[in-house]
């Protein structure tokens, strides 16, 4: 990071930036990738690339993220939340077909809690109806699907550096572009409009407006620890392994008598473990494992809150039963505490503390 300070090129794409570029892509098999200032905003590029406009629709599932919704919002399109299937919580691949009209444009599926959604059919049902896909992998960089990475199968993929992530600058993300046509316009967008990444190639002297766009861009600095943080994705991805493996042996005991539920792995998944959760059999037993937990300073939390039942989702016209498998599951849902150095130090001060509440709630 002090190199990338003291080197005076610090802005956006200079000579971090480009290596993790190459990094991702010689890595993960992507075409294309455009370092942002984070998911949210890979995201907002990626709804401007496929043109998104008033009117259209866009399918997603209302268990994720404002920052899914928002991409679509701002561009004037509409969000048409779909259920999710409660052995993953990603979006159920069955309820898509009928929330399709002739103004569907896009589906945004997300990878929650790093665990691949099903993207053959999803990719199937787009080519059908030319859809576009614009994959929210925010949580799965280093997961895969059927062999391939997460973000390499459809034409757009945003990951997210954000703290809270496996692989962090701080605030960061990527737009992954993997069709052909749409690489040259990203860089545009990603520069302001202009046709900057044309002088950077050395192919123009002086650059121009020349579409629109914004400042999609991680300055070098950050991209200096995010390279660090790239080189370093097996050893977190380890480390990580270590936790979901002592949390599935604390809970598994508890998924037969029917007291909480594990995610259900798809087949031909391999997963970069970046979070666990369990759904516990009531909402009340949900309360008393958050508050028993955090009197001893133990801290899980409740997953999303779902957006088609926030204020947001109301105002679009979406009442809480609409969706019931998520309005459902989300009042049960815990993800358990997890970050990387909790394999060092913590893992097990929370593996006995959780323990003693299961057996203060279960009574075994
Ligand atoms: C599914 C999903 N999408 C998008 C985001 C936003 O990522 P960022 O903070 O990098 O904008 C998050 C953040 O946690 C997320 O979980």
């Amino acid at each position: 990071m002090l190199d990338a300070l003291r080197s005076r090129g610090h802005c956006g794409n200079r000579f971090y930036g480009e290596k993790c570029v190459s990094l991702l892509k010689e890595k993960y098999g992507f075409l294309s990738v455009f370092l942002t200032p984070s998911c949210t905003a890979a995201m907002e590029m990626g709804a401007l690339l496929a043109n998104l406009s008033v009117g259209d629709e866009v399918i997603l599932p209302s268990y994720t993220f404002s920052s899914t919704a928002n991409a679509i919002v701002l561009r004037g399109a509409r969000p048409v939340f779909c259920d999710v299937d409660p052995d993953t919580m990603n979006i159920n691949i069955e309820l898509i077909n009928p929330l399709i009209t002739e103004r569907t444009r896009m589906i945004a599926p997300i990878d929650y809690a790093g665990v691949p959604c099903d993207m053959d059919p999803i990719l199937e049902i787009a080519r059908k109806h030319e859809l576009i896909v614009m994959q929210d992998a925010a949580q799965s960089l280093h997961s895969f699907y059927k062999e391939k990475a997460c973000g390499s199968w459809p034409p757009l993929a945003a990951f997210s550096f954000h703290e809270s992530k496996n692989v962090s600058c701080g605030e960061g993300g990527a737009l992954i572009v993997n069709q052909p046509d749409w690489v040259e316009r990203a860089a545009f967008l990603q520069e302001k409009g202009t046709d900057r990444s044309l002088v950077l190639h050395g192919q123009k002297r002086k650059y121009s407006w020349v579409d629109i766009g914004s400042s999609f861009l991680l300055s070098d600095i950050l991209a200096a620890m995010l390279l660090a943080q790239l080189e370093a994705t097996e050893t977190i991805v380890e480390k990580r392994r270590r936790i979901t493996r002592a949390y599935q042996e604390l809970f598994s005991p508890y998924e037969k008598p029917g007291c909480v539920r594990l995610p259900k792995l798809p087949a031909h998944t391999q997963i970069n473990h970046h979070a666990l959760f369990i759904i516990f059999d009531s909402a009340d037993n949900r309360q008393r494992f958050l508050s028993l937990t955090n009197e001893r300073d133990i801290h899980p939390y409740i997953g999303y809150v779902p957006l088609h039942s926030s204020p947001m989702g109301r105002k679009l016209g979406y009442r809480p039963e609409d969706i019931p498998v998520t309005e459902d599951i989300s009042q049960r849902l815990v993800r358990l505490p997890f970050y990387t150095d909790l394999a060092d130090q913590g893992l097990d001060y929370c593996q006995d503390g959780m323990g003693a509440v299961m057996h203060q709630i279960y009574g075994f």
